[in-house]
């Protein structure tokens, strides 16, 4: 069984690139699942589907060739199935806050309902071990994180907050109800929330294990995106995700020889060259811009052919986690693998949110994330083929250099 989401800054070509890679994997025999994670669903319309037949299936599984199958998850009939009791008690919160009914509910679906709803046919899918591959078209970044960061978020809610809050809320509600006339959450909420836990558990082993779950990052070849790109890289790094390709999308094709493109392919080839820097030793793979828009089943073929020539899409592209953050003793270490690496000849940098690390002739480029982009590099050490960072504040002593790596 192999999940793969596929994700980027927005635009970039995810829901193509899903598509493509749907039927490439249904062309060898795989049932294969491709499920629109984004909110705004366009997936039917890659494939060029009528709307109708969609909302006709509200949201759930339309075959649209052998072995394959796409599916637009539907928030507001999943909270009907799975929600009521979570949302009824939102929308009553936000009521007697004053706004009215109608934008209430609406309000009420609030951000996570619709991950969390893909998460529950995702963990349903495992479990009755439905589909041979599930690939996952995301929302633009920011939301796929969400998605992947739910069932941690969930976990911790549900060990830490959740028993306490019940028992307050079962000693409270008699007095403050009658009192403030504010809502306190009935049983039912609870239990509604329990039962999504449940039907939720296990999910997030899944997804941090790079024999089931991986993540391709598509972008294209421009400094924007390219930035974009690179967080996302380490957030899913941070979630402990395995990123197995990278895709960079639109390509000027080599014949394409007009002038005024000329800058444009000069440009696309730069920073293509620095994406292979930045996410060695993580595969890059390149994909043409096609002649025309990239719609229904034999442009999406083509695309999905020009994309992984005659590898197949379900393979593992890189099974190893690159780099991983850890806290100790109030410093962060940022752990990364390194082979073939002494450590006699390791240089550090930090370009505002950057970490450089050199070694050698190997440049590696790490994003750190907000809470540590401010941290100094005080100390790096070569352990057991992985170099270990330790960052700290600022205004921290620099521990001395004994393991061998100067700090730059
Ligand atoms: N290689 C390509 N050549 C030509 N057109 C492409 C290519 N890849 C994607 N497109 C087109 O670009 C548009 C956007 O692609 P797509 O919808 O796949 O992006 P997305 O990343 O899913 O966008 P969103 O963030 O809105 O979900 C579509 O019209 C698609 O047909
Ligand atoms: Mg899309």
């Amino acid at each position: 069984m192999r999940i793969i989401l596929y994700t980027g800054k927005g635009g970039v070509g995810k829901t193509s690139v899903s598509a493509a890679t749907g039927l490439e994997l249904a062309r060898r025999g795989y049932r294969t699942l491709v499920m629109s994670v984004d909110p705004a669903h366009s997936l039917s319309d890659a494939f060029d589907l009528d709307r109708g037949l969609m909302d006709h299936e509200s949201g759930r599984l339309v075959s649209v060739a052998k072995n394959l199958w796409i599916q637009e998850v539907d928030v507001q009939e999943e909270i009907s199935r799975h929600w009521n009791s979570v949302y009824a008690y939102v929308a009553a919160l936000l009521n007697v806050s004053g706004l009215e009914q109608t934008l209430a509910e609406e309000l009420a679906i609030f951000p996570g309902m619709e991950e969390v709803s893909s998460l529950l046919y995702v963990n349903e899918y495992v479990r009755g071990k439905s589909f041979d591959v599930m690939l996952l078209d995301c929302a633009p970044t920011g939301e796929s994180l969400r998605f992947v960061s739910i069932p941690t978020t969930l976990e911790w809610y549900m060990s830490k907050i959740f028993k306490l809050e019940r028992r307050v809320a079962k000693m409270v509600r008699p007095m403050l109800q009658t009192f403030t006339g504010v809502p306190i959450p009935q049983e039912e909420y609870f239990t509604n929330l329990q039962s999504l836990h449940r039907k939720l558990s296990g999910i997030d082993k899944i997804l941090v294990d790079p024999k089931v779950t991986t993540v391709r990052i598509v972008t294209n070849a421009e400094k924007v995106v390219l930035k974009e790109t690179q967080r996302a890289f380490t957030y899913f790094c941070l979630y402990g995700l395995t990123v197995d390709a990278v895709i960079v999308n639109r390509l000027l094709p080599h014949e394409v020889r007009d002038d005024f493109f000329n800058s444009w392919k000069d440009t696309q080839e730069k920073w293509t060259q620095s994406v292979e820097e930045f996410f060695a030793p993580v595969p890059v793979l390149r994909l043409p811009l096609f002649p025309d828009e990239v719609l229904g089943i034999e442009r999406l073929k083509r695309l999905g052919k020009a994309l992984y020539k005659d590898r197949d899409p379900s393979q593992r592209f890189f099974t190893e986690a690159p780099y991983r953050f850890r806290k100790v003793d109030g410093n962060y270490q940022v752990h990364l693998r390194l082979p073939f690496v002494t450590g006699t000849d390791i240089e550090l940098y930090k370009k505002l949110d950057e970490l450089i690390i050199r070694v050698g002739t190997l440049k590696r480029f790490v994003s750190l994330p907000p809470r540590i982009a401010h941290c100094e590099p005080l100390s790096a050490r070569i352990k057991e083929g992985e170099l270990v960072v330790v960052l700290g504040r600022c205004h921290a002593q620099r521990e001395t250099q004994s393991e061998g790596a100067p700090a730059a």
